[in-house]
């Protein structure tokens, strides 16, 4: 058959975009219920590139396109949460930082994404390199972000999501005691368990010294490559020793994933119809599902 005689929908870049509106019509249509109290995660595992980022944007953003208000608190001073979601973050632009030391509230640094009405940005520039070591003197320095989170419940946001650096430096630690729930993402490779103890450990020394509420509620399997065997085991591994805390979805290794914070967008914008931008929005539901066995107290 010649290509002039195809309609749209027969060729692959036609059922690629037929597949993108029902994805996006589908999840338009699907409001989530707000979750009976703000919920506010810490995405931290300081080993570095195992989708901490991808899975804060994505995440937020697919719970913004079903009808939730969202937050990204970008807490890495590589701004890489900024980036992916096209948030100015130049030097000298409102951010996390002063956020942190308090030097103004956190609704002076907030910017609205193009993508969502209801999805926002505290961007992080680089002046937050400099924060790790000048917490170090500061009083009260563990707590500076809770202090500076406190009237955050004001805003009415459904979701908050902090992305931390791969460390267990202040800057997490800081997210950690703001934060009753933690999301730790665990790349599908060899190591990929490595360092979670030491990531528990220090969850567990934060809940016991400077943060009761705190739990870990919610692990993401990322960068799963279902050709692989080694793939399948770390899932297992992951899963009998997280159990339920393990979400069922796992998200794929997927090139368009990686593709989309170099254009400034979510996967959702970049390829909605993508295996990606479809694993983000189950992942999102079933966060969103488990709001009501999760929350601390009724809103
Ligand atoms: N599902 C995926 N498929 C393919 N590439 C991915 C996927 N998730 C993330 N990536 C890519 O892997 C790299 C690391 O991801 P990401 O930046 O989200 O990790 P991170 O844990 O935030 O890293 P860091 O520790 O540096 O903050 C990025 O280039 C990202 O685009
Ligand atoms: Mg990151």
């Amino acid at each position: 058959m010649e290509w002039k005689d195809q309609t749209v929908g027969d060729t692959p870049i036609g059922a690629e975009a037929e597949r993108a509106v029902r994805v996006l019509h589908g999840a338009k249509g699907r409001q989530l219920p707000r979750p009976p109290r703000q919920r506010v995660f810490t995405i931290a595992n300081q080993k570095g590139g195992v989708g901490k980022t991808t899975t804060a944007v994505n995440v937020a953003a697919a719970l913004a396109l079903q009808g939730l208000k969202t937050l990204v608190i970008d807490l890495d001073p590589q701004g890489n949460a900024s980036t992916a979601l096209g948030i100015e973050h130049r030097p000298g632009t409102p951010s996390s930082y002063e956020v942190l030391i308090g030097e103004i509230p956190v609704k002076d640094a907030l910017q609205q994404s193009a993508y969502s009405e209801r999805l926002y940005c505290v961007p992080a520039t680089i002046d937050l390199a400099g924060a790790e070591i000048e917490l170090v003197s500061m009083v009260a320095r563990e707590g500076r972000l809770r202090n500076a989170l406190a009237t955050l419940e004001e805003y009415d946001f459904d979701y908050v999501f902090i992305d931390c650096p791969p460390s267990l430096g202040l800057l997490t630690i800081n997210a950690l005691v703001a934060t009753p729930e933690v999301l730790i993402p665990i790349q599908c490779e060899y190591y990929a368990l490595e360092g979670v103890g030491q990531l528990l450990r220090n969850i567990e020394m934060v809940k016991s010294h400077l943060n009761p509420l705190l739990d870990v509620t919610t692990v993401v399997l990322t960068m799963y490559d279902g050709r692989t065997k080694l793939a399948d085991q770390v899932a297992d591994d992951v899963r009998s020793h997280f159990g339920a805390k393990v979400l069922r979805t796992v998200i794929p290794r997927s090139v368009k994933v990686s593709e989309a914070p170099g254009y400034g967008m979510t996967i959702l914008e970049y390829d909605p119809g993508s295996r990606g931008a479809m694993s983000y929005l189950d992942a999102s539901r079933e966060i969103a599902e488990r709001a009501h066995t999760t929350g601390k107290e009724p809103r």
